[in-house]
């Protein structure tokens, strides 16, 4: 077993596929009629899709990230017996996988978004987040729009507010699309794609050298009307998931770096019972057909890790056991399942499981990646939408611990914070009276949480002595020390 620091590390020098052209129809001939794109890359991001002989480097200008893995690691490694896909199928070429064992490499697709400038100045810092993480572990937030923020009295984050976009350039070293890559952003008629709003996160992304993490290719939640209300055969509903699936897909090959391809396909019942009524995909096609997306997915794009991705798999529990089963069981028939996602909304209102870090750990034994995707950790809040002093160092200290057991496990390489300022996050929207679940107050400063995270990593990579002595932490230092953390 390879351990975090002997893992090889990328410089994401990706070769040139032939980039496919801007606003053309993806996947021609590969999909099942005629997909009509709208949404082409939009001037105002400053950024437009770079030259083929600029392939692949991340220009973003940033200083010191050389040696910085473009993707998470999966190459070039020993690995467990034949799956298909898992760690360990090294291919030689720094970043691919399941390609089978002494294969020659395919030739790996260039990033269509590839930008030219726009990258924001003072990005990874000794005092951020992302400055601090080990080589091997990107750390996330989302790019906030769409969804909840639609019925709001403010323009959506991403778009609107370049604080917002300066801020997480600054901190995080990858991207998630909170809203605008679910199907109602980018089928809201069907076969009309729209992927404007999607295309400016990958752009700001290449532009700032962060990974992505593209969410979600099939689900029960925000599907659009059309779909949900459709009147459609078997046959008919097939074609429309694999048309979605290979035209999202192809048109970010080689940008985003892993996918949520099946969102929440587990219920909270006892049982862990599979969404069979209200996903219209497993309702309508059988659970057979996440066989399928994954295929279709890995096909457009061989190098973009697969990941399952749920909520309430924090632990040793039901639903988790059901992924377990259900991935070993793929990967056993040749499925290209890569990962595991576990979005980790927690609230300070339930208990939280000591075996986080384990059931990261069996999805890792089985070779496959694991993820932290949508942290957040939430509480009841008072007047000022804070939660107790108790209730956020508790916060603080599951964010450590959550963080620790992403360390400590091999092939889990991506944590992601779901949401930058409170104001602004689902959790308000959605649990009434709890909030307060972010890592940063309404004005940017740093919360408890965001210091006990950047410990964790300084502590992880450094050593305590770092934390202690070096003044670039000194703010953080004072925010935890006051906290009585
Ligand atoms: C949430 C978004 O943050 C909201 O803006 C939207 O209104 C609803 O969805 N699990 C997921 C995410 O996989 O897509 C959800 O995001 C949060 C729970």
């Amino acid at each position: 077993m390879f351990t975090r620091s002997n893992r090889r590390t990328l410089t994401a020098a990706v070769v040139c596929a032939g980039a496919l052209a801007l606003g053309t129809p993806a996947m021609a001939g590969a999909t099942p009629g005629p997909a009509q794109q709208s949404g082409v890359l939009s001037a105002d991001a400053g950024v437009s899709a770079k030259a083929a002989d600029q392939a692949g480097q991340k220009s973003n200008g940033r200083p010191d990230h050389a040696g910085q893995p473009g993707k998470p690691d999966h190459a070039g490694q020993p690995g467990p017996p034949d799956h298909a896909n898992g760690k360990g199928k090294g291919n030689g070429n720094g970043k691919g996988h399941g390609n089978g064992g002494g294969q020659e490499a395919p030739e790996q697709t260039q990033c269509q978004f590839t930008p030219e400038g726009g990258a924001v100045e003072g990005a990874w810092g000794r005092d951020t987040l992302a400055g601090v993480a080990p080589d091997d572990l990107r750390i996330g937030n989302i790019a906030a729009g769409g969804g909840h923020h639609s019925d709001a009295d403010y323009p959506d984050p991403f778009p609107s507010d370049p604080e917002y976009r300066e801020h997480i350039a600054q901190e995080y070293s990858s991207v998630t699309h909170e809203n605008y890559l679910k199907w109602e952003f980018v089928q809201p008629e069907q076969g009309v794609y729209d992927f404007e709003q999607a295309d400016a996160v990958v752009a700001f992304a290449e532009a700032n050298g962060m990974d992505l993490r593209g969410h979600a290719l099939s689900w029960h939640s925000q599907n659009p009307d059309w779909l949900e209300e459709g009147d459609f055969t078997e046959a008919e509903l097939r074609e429309i998931l694999e048309d979605h699936v290979r035209t999202v897909v192809s048109r970010y090959a080689g940008c985003i770096d892993q996918w949520d391809v099946a969102n929440e396909i587990f219920r909270d019942d006892e049982a862990a019972s599979i969404r069979d009524t209200e996903n219209i995909w497993i309702r309508e096609l059988g659970p057979e057909i996440l066989d399928d997306v994954f295929t279709w997915a890995h096909e457009e794009d061989p190098d973009a890790l697969l990941f399952y991705n749920d909520y309430n798999v924090d632990g040793l529990n039901a639903k988790a056991d059901r992924y377990y089963d259900l991935i070993s069981d793929q990967l056993e028939r040749g499925v290209p399942v890569h990962g595991f996602g576990a979005q980790t909304h927690l609230s300070m209102q339930y208990g939280f499981d000591d075996t986080y870090q384990e059931n990261l750990q069996r999805f890792d034994d089985l070779g496959i990646h694991t993820a932290v995707t949508e942290i957040d950790v939430r509480g009841a809040v008072d007047e000022n939408d804070r939660m107790s002093p108790e209730d956020r160092a508790g916060a603080a200290e599951r964010y450590a611990t959550v963080l620790q057991a992403c360390l400590d496990v091999s092939l889990c390489n991506s944590f992601t914070i779901w949401g930058t300022l409170d104001a602004q996050s689902w959790v308000p929207n959605t649990f009434p009276g709890e909030g307060d679940a972010t890592v940063h107050e309404g004005d940017y400063e740093r919360k408890p949480t965001y210091c006990i995270v950047q410990r964790t990593l300084v502590e992880h990579g450094e050593g305590a002595s770092a934390w202690e002595d070096d003044a670039s932490f000194e703010e953080c230092r004072g925010i935890l020390d006051a906290a009585g953390l």
